[in-house]
């Protein structure tokens, strides 16, 4: 039977966003005989409007290679708190209602979201509200629970480890301490992993609060066996021991999420304090988000926007696609996101990196 269904993507883009819509599209309208409608810049689009855009197989020709998402998205509207600006200040106000009332007037059976933890939050508070929805996990950090990977990480993590290998070059030359300051908020898989293929010397993440002698000692060591350069690779959440994560903007000032970025910054400067050393900083921001996704992250993308067809077709509401070793499975979207998949200190990764004289600093 013909159904319609709605999806929308929320929080920060990220690569394979586009190939999700791509397989949502063809396994519903090319496969099933569905009407796909797409909710533009995220839960924003139902707050107002609704903003929707019909997308049939045209509409998804020739974007699979492509970063972003053609939906647009956005990382402020939560509905639940949404920012509404009134006599120059900013109140943050329940709107789930005319979110739910949008929805339905779309004459949508079911919704896809697609995003990582903050979306996946609000979507499971829109299924509570009588919304079918069925997520899909997104997000370079990789720190969504109960899914072993999300896609857009491993193409972060390919775009961080060939700037390693350009900053390699550089840094050896001029006999410098190249700190290079990479997304992950709160945890640290991006500058880990990035970190082991790109051959960093040092990596600081979250996880493990560092001791600046200890990083100012692991390039000194380097020195005294002739490696007069080092490469640092340091998390945006990463934070001395002792201290704090420094930030741009706190939750208060950021529509209630804390904005990362300066660590980078703050362990150069210390570095050049403490050695005899030009130290520089490289923040790599949203290039890490940006462009053409990575085989694995098309592939992956494709599956989860395929499944997620198939979980609306089984009814299999209030739930999310997530994969498992190499296949894919269901879970819950409160499990989902019911804290963050963080890096464990004593785990196989660490000690692989320990072996090849990785030092994180502690
Ligand atoms: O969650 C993805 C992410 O890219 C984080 O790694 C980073 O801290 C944050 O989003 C940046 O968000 P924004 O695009 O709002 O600067």
């Amino acid at each position: 039977m013909s159904k319609t269904i709605a999806i929308l993507t929320g929080g920060g883009d990220c690569p394979g966003l586009n190939a999700v819509l791509r397989g949502v599209v063809r396994a519903a309208v090319l496969q099933r005989g569905w009407r796909v409608v797409g909710i533009e810049d995220g839960f924003d689009g139902l707050v107002e409007g609704p903003r929707t855009v019909e997308l049939d197989s045209a509409a998804v020709r020739g974007i699979l290679h492509r970063g972003g998402t053609i939906l647009g998205t956005s990382n402020r509207g939560n509905p639940f708190a949404f920012p509404v600006r009134e006599g120059g200040e900013t109140r943050l106000v329940d709107v789930s209602a005319r979110v739910v009332e949008n929805f339905r007037s779309i004459g949508a059976e079911a919704l896809i979201a697609v995003g990582g933890d903050g979306t996946l939050k609000i979507a499971r508070r829109l299924n509570e509200l009588g919304v079918p929805v069925v997520g899909v996990p997104k997000t370079i950090d990789n720190d969504l629970r109960k899914t072993d990977v999300t896609f857009g990480f491993s193409t972060a993590v390919d775009i961080v480890t060939e700037a390693l290998d350009r900053l390699h070059t550089t840094a050896e030359s001029h006999d410098r301490a190249l700190v290079v300051e990479v997304m992950g908020r709160d945890a640290g898989w991006i500058a880990l992993e990035a970190g082991i293929a790109g051959g960093a010397d040092v990596i600081l993440i979250p996880e493990i609060p560092f001791d600046l002698k200890k990083v100012c000692d692991a390039i000194s060591r380097r020195c005294r066996r002739g490696r007069h350069f080092s490469i640092v690779v340091v998390s945006e959440g990463a934070f001395p021991a002792g201290g704090s994560k420094v930030l741009q903007l706190n939750a208060k000032q950021n529509f209630g999420v804390e904005r990362l970025g300066g660590v980078g910054h703050f362990v150069a400067g210390e570095i050049s304090q403490c050695l005899d050393m030009e130290s520089r900083t490289v923040v790599l921001g949203h290039v890490q988000r940006g462009g053409t996704p990575s085989a694995l992250d098309r592939i992956l993308a494709s599956r989860f926007g395929v499944e997620a067809v198939a979980m609306i077709e089984r009814g299999d509401f209030g739930r999310a696609v997530a994969l498992r070793g190499r296949s894919l499975v269901t879970v819950e979207i409160e499990e989902a996101v019911a804290g963050l998949k963080r890096i464990d200190p004593a785990g196989e990764l660490i000690k692989t990196a320990t072996e090849l004289g990785i030092s994180f600093g502690n």
